[in-house]
Formats: C-alpha cells, sequence, structure tokens
C-alpha cells in the first residue's frame, strides 16, 4: 500500500508542476496560500476536513456563485460529506431544496425534469443535510424551487466529481 499510495502522490505532484508550468506566472496563486489560480486548492487536497458546508458562512442560499466555489473548494474526494444548510421555509424566507440532476446538459439548462430531489425545503435547516459523495461519478446538485430559476438565475448550483482519497486521512 505504502509504495502504491507514494507512487500516486508522485504522479499527482508531477501532475500539479506540469500544471504550474502551463500557467502564465501571472495567473498563479492569485487567490492567496495554498490556491494555484486554477481551482485546485493545494490546502484542501493535503489537510481536510471531510465535512464541507456548501458555501462556506454562505450556506445554501439564492444569489452566491457555487460554480465559482466549488472551483475554489475544490477538489473533493470520495466518501467526502457535503452539508447544506437552509433555514425551512417561514413567511420571510425562500424555501430551497436539493437536487440532483440527471446530466450535464441539464446542469447547464438548470432542467430539472430528470432530476431527484435528495434534500426537501425542511431539510437544510439545524445542523443540515447531510449528503455523502459515495461514488467516483460527477454529482450535479441545484436548488429545485421555483421551477429551476433558484439554479438559473441564483446561482444555486454546481457539480463535483469526488477523486479517489489522498492515502493520509
Ligand atoms: C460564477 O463563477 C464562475 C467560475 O468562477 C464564473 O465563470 C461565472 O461567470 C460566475 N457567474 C456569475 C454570474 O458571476
Ligand atoms: C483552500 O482551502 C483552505 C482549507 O479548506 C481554505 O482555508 C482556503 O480559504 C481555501 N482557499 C481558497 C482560495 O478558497
Ligand atoms: C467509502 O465508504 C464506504 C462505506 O463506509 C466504504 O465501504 C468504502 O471503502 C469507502 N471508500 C473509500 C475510497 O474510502
Ligand atoms: C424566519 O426564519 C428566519 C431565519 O431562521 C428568521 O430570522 C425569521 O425571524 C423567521 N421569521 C418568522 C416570521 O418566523
Amino acid at each position: 500500500m505504502g509504495l502504491k499510495c507514494g507512487a500516486r502522490f508522485a504522479l499527482a505532484t508531477l501532475l500539479l508542476v506540469v500544471l504550474m508550468m502551463s500557467v502564465p506566472t501571472t495567473a498563479r496563486n492569485v487567490g492567496g496560500s495554498g490556491n494555484l489560480g486554477f481551482g485546485f486548492n493545494y490546502t484542501n487536497w493535503a489537510q481536510r476536513n471531510n465535512r464541507i458546508v456548501v458555501g462556506g458562512s454562505q450556506h445554501w442560499r439564492f444569489g452566491f456563485n457555487y460554480t465559482n466555489w466549488a472551483f475554489q473548494n475544490g477538489p473533493f474526494f470520495q466518501n467526502d460529506t457535503l452539508v447544506f444548510m437552509y433555514d425551512p421555509p417561514n413567511g420571510t424566507t425562500f424555501p430551497h431544496s436539493v437536487y440532483l440532476l440527471k446530466d450535464f446538459r441539464s446542469f447547464m439548462t438548470c432542467n430539472l425534469k430528470k432530476a431527484t430531489m435528495v434534500g426537501n425545503v425542511v431539510q437544510g435547516g439545524g445542523t443540515g443535510f447531510n449528503f455523502v459523495l459515495k461514488e467516483r461519478k460527477p454529482y450535479y446538485f441545484a436548488c429545485g424551487e421555483r421551477g429551476g430559476v433558484h439554479c438559473n438565475m441564483g446561482l444555486m448550483k454546481f457539480f463535483v466529481w469526488p477523486l479517489k482519497p489522498p492515502c493520509k486521512g
């Protein structure tokens, strides 16, 4: 296991170096320490908490750019838990939900027709709704409210493709 892991890490590191060399110097490290500037957060790769609150302190809300969030907080690994936090609807808060869209095409267009609801409007309350990335396959998340308006206009969508977990942690 040790050698395999070492080899895998070396390969990943090599890939990073190659990727970095292909990025102009000025574009590197634009996001500060640990961010290589193109969506690969090295800090996340090296040391991570496998429970990730979607949107961070912004939680799951209308108008926050989740594509950008996923870009900056990736990569995600198999068995990582995504936590969606959103208040249950009442007179003043808008309802939100969590749907899995069928494919990239429906993701691009926020087409909910073949989507599966995984978290309903009340499940994001309290400590949030947990979704475990059990498989190494693309997951297309979106808010299913208002017939896709929250997904389209509200930017409440992102996709992740979990990687094989690193050897440690
Ligand atoms: C959201 O973020 C992505 C990735 O950074 C960017 O390409 C896109 O233009 C942003 N969308 C809006 C509406 O700002
Ligand atoms: C990279 O990940 C670390 C740890 O999760 C986080 O503190 C940091 O803000 C992230 N960087 C960016 C640019 O998102
Ligand atoms: C993910 O979790 C499942 C269930 O706990 C476990 O059987 C599987 O080996 C884990 N996969 C990885 C890559 O850690
Ligand atoms: C609705 O929920 C929000 C967030 O939890 C809360 O701040 C607000 O007071 C609630 N409004 C009502 C009418 O209960």
